[in-house]
């Protein structure tokens, strides 16, 4: 059942939105699929044994007591009800702290993962101390809530050591009186006090039980918060496909922002891209530009506006099938520990070894793979960290190379090539754009002056658009950008 759930939750992971994983740590999602399981595990595993166990002796002591003398089981029965009194309210604080130690946990889980994620960074501004500063102080928030269940722990599980202690006490009392009276023999009594324990040990374990129960259901609170959380963005009912696409993309009137509250990335944004042409973006950092390139894979959805990719929304189509004809080349490439071959193959996961090199060498990569020790089969080590930026950005063109899919997003693509490497990957680009609509996002202007159409971007949306040649002879923004010598930031100042 454990397993059932923990790939159940996984998978329901795989489909949440970006919007989701913008607000939620990793490090709380990985507790919830290893730790809140195990402890729930702990609980379906002993809990009904134990219940069932412990319910049986219970019985079977009361009707032997019973059997030996009514009255005394009487009086010990006085107690019953305080004892599940005491139970039930203890229970209640325990799930309640135990529910605060286990976000503690995750706070801890959640601080660890950040920083041994940027360990690289850490020792590179010898901020050592500082990450153990704060890591320490959500380790000792960590202590000092775990103290507090165990605290807790101990309220239920005395008080019931001391209520049946208790139990114990009256019976020797109102049994002795009852010798002196003559209505109870000396070897009845002691026969009943030995089976005393037998009715309060139960009592006792369900304090244990008790405990195990609330952190399993506070583990089983947080499954059922994640499984129970809808992907925001999904197929509709009434989804088609997408098929023989010709790939003309528009954006009408599109608003969009993040989140509620958050302002307005793009505003009231058209534009038109028509089939098989190249659009190239350009504009300051933090404008936009990706974000529009989010927007047409349905990873995020306008909150006013439409998308058309030929003519229909793109909500109209599966997700699956939009995106898999979107081939996109992204600043941050993530490749996944594995071989080279394994992260190329992403583009095409059933493609041969000869289409995965055939796709390398025209990304201009097979060049240094070929180098490598191991070639195609070396290892990139997490997040490709035995790469550099532009070896790993040769992989990810390699992998839209396989995919071959009609609509092509160049995000900044080149941006860490190097002049050389970016000359020879640029017509590999040129190759890859053919017969493609594709949008092209670059700082360096030289790179998009080929795209048939140049949108430069600016706070308020569009500035200018036209071709290289009609906005160089508008002599407006763009032409001032073109002709400055040092493509420097500062340029983008003028918007
Ligand atoms: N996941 C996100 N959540 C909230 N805001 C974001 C997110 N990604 C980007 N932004 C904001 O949206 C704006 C546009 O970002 P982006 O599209 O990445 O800019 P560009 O690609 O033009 O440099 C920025 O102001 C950025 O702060
Ligand atoms: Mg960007």
């Amino acid at each position: 059942m454990e397993n059932d759930m923990r790939q159940e939750l996984f998978s329901h992971m795989q489909n949440l939105s970006f919007s989701y994983y913008d607000t939620h740590q990793i490090g709380r999602l990985m507790s919830s699929l290893t730790h809140d399981l195990l402890n729930l595990s702990e609980l379906y595993h002993h809990g009904p044994e134990d219940y069932i166990v412990y319910g049986l002796r219970f019985i079977g002591a009361s009707i032997i007591l019973f059997s030996i003398n009514p009255f005394l089981t009487f009086l010990l029965y006085l107690y019953v009800p305080v004892m599940l009194a005491v139970t039930i309210f203890c229970s209640r604080r325990i799930r309640r702290i135990s529910a605060q130690n286990q976000q503690n946990i995750s706070t801890v889980n959640d601080q660890a993962e950040d920083i041994l994620s940027g360990i690289r960074t850490v020792q590179a501004y010898c901020a050592q101390k500082q990450a153990c500063k704060s890591f320490s102080a959500q380790a000792n928030a960590f202590l000092s809530s775990r103290k507090k269940v165990y605290l807790e722990e101990t309220y239920p599980s005395q008080g019931l050591l001391f209520l049946s202690r208790l139990m114990f006490l009256t019976t020797l009392l109102a049994g002795g009186i009852s010798i002196l009276h003559g209505t109870l023999s000396l070897a009845d009594l002691l026969a009943f006090l030995l089976y005393i324990n037998y009715l309060t040990e139960p009592i006792e374990k369900l304090a244990w039980m008790t405990t195990q129960l609330q952190e399993g259901l506070a583990g089983f609170d947080r499954f059922m918060n994640i499984i129970e959380t809808p992907p925001q963005i999904v197929d509709l009912p009434d989804a088609i496909p997408l098929e023989n696409i010709s790939g003309e993309i528009s954006f009408e009137h599109v608003s969009f922002r993040y989140h509620a509250q958050e302002p307005e990335v793009l505003h009231d944004l058209s534009f038109r891209i028509p089939a098989g042409q190249t659009v190239a973006f350009t504009g300051p950092s933090g404008i936009g530009k990706t974000t529009i390139c989010a927007l047409i894979s349905r990873f995020y959805e306008p909150q006013k506006g439409h998308i058309l990719i030929d003519g229909n929304d793109i909500s109209q189509y599966t997700l699956s099938s939009l995106r898999s004809h979107i081939a996109s080349v992204r600043q941050d490439v993530y490749l996944f520990n594995g071989t080279i071959s394994d992260n190329i193959r992403l583009g095409k996961p059933n493609a041969s070894e000869a289409e995965i090199i055939a796709a390398a060498k025209k990304a201009n990569a097979h060049h240094f793979i070929a180098k490598l020790p191991n070639g195609y089969q070396s290892q990139v080590g997490p997040k490709g960290i035995r790469l550099s930026v532009g070896q790993r950005q040769r992989i990810e063109i390699a992998r839209a190379f396989l995919k071959n899919a009609p609509i092509l997003i160049l995000d900044e693509a080149t941006s860490a090539l190097d002049y050389q490497s970016e000359k020879e990957v640029q017509h590999a680009l040129e190759a890859l754009r053919t017969n493609r609509t594709t949008i092209i996002i670059a700082h360096r202007l030289s790179t998009i002056r080929h795209a048939d159409c140049i949108i430069v971007l600016g706070k308020q949306g569009i500035l200018e658009q036209g071709s290289h040649s009609e906005l160089l002879s508008k002599n407006g923004l763009y032409a001032q950008l073109y002709k400055t010598p040092t493509e420097n930031c500062d340029t983008y100042s003028l918007i």
